[in-house]
């Protein structure tokens, strides 16, 4: 397959960085709302007036529409809980205490986009089962991003995060991958969660891609909502989710999707 990675100048980095920071204080912002009884329409206004009147950015979902035969994506968010993997279309059913539902924020600011999400905990009525997977996620997002940094290949990031889900007995869901990303929302590469060390296209300075693992307690397969969007688990299994945006460095990565509440970098990235 031809892939046309885009090698970012510094001043498309100096942009990215910006609009990475932006999305990853919505993510902060939205915290304290996460809470049982509101709903996740509710979470989607939140956010869509934060990025709109506070950022002077553009929500990049909204009305964002791939594949030119199916339907724009109607809000400025997605909006995953529990068994739904990623692209939940946020409705006005309330959150429950004991559900896990993922945020995912991109936002468009200088003509670069920048993308995150988190799951959270809704309540304080987790399972431990649930919570256990939430870390793995998280973990397995990060083990990724250990793997970035010049001459390293794109088949390591997936392998890591495969191998470390896979030992703890969950799937990654091969449906969906990171991307790069800058001025398009959906650049080349495509980041694989899973697959061989040592394959694929090598990595090199400047390049910037997300690292968003699907991770499912159960079997890997997915089933597809009529809403033409949603991804759920085929066994309802819960699924959780995590990604930053990352920049390849000379002597490795950084993590461009920071802020002040983002949750603890694991011990192992020391
Ligand atoms: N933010 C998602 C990603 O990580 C893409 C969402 S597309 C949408 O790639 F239209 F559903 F918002
Ligand atoms: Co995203
Ligand atoms: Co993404």
């Amino acid at each position: 397959k031809n892939m046309s990675i885009i090698i970012k100048t510094r001043a498309q980095i100096d942009l990215m960085r910006i609009s990475c920071k932006l999305a990853a204080e919505v993510l902060d912002y939205i915290e304290p709302y996460v809470k049982p009884g509101i709903t996740t329409l509710e979470l989607d206004k939140l956010c869509h007036d934060y990025i709109v009147n506070v950022q002077n950015a553009y929500p990049s979902p909204l009305n964002y529409q791939p594949n030119p035969k199916g339907p724009a994506y109607p809000n400025s968010i997605c909006t995953s809980v529990n068994a739904e993997i990623c692209h939940g279309i946020p409705n006005d059913k309330p959150l429950k205490n004991g559900d896990i539902v993922n945020l995912d924020i991109t936002v468009y600011k200088n003509g670069v986009h920048g993308d995150t999400s988190r799951t959270y905990l809704v309540g304080d009525k987790v399972t431990p089962q649930a919570k256990r997977l939430v870390q793995i996620t998280y973990e397995c997002m990060w083990l990724g991003i250990k793997q970035v940094k010049p001459g390293n290949f794109l088949g390591d990031i997936g392998h890591a995060i495969q191998t470390h889900a896979e030992k703890n007995a969950y799937s990654v869901v091969q449906e969906f991958c990171g991307h790069g990303i800058g001025e398009g929302f959906h650049e080349d590469p495509q980041v694989l969660h899973y697959g061989k060390a040592k394959t694929g296209p090598q990595l090199q300075a400047g390049m910037i891609f997300t690292i968003e693992p699907m991770i499912n307690q159960g079997k890997r397969a997915v089933r597809f909502s009529s809403n033409g969007w949603t991804a759920l688990t085929k066994d309802r299994s819960l699924s959780a989710q995590f990604e930053h945006t990352i920049l390849v460095t000379p002597d490795g990565y950084e993590v461009l999707t920071v802020s002040p509440n983002m949750p603890a970098i694991p011990d192992f990235m020391k």
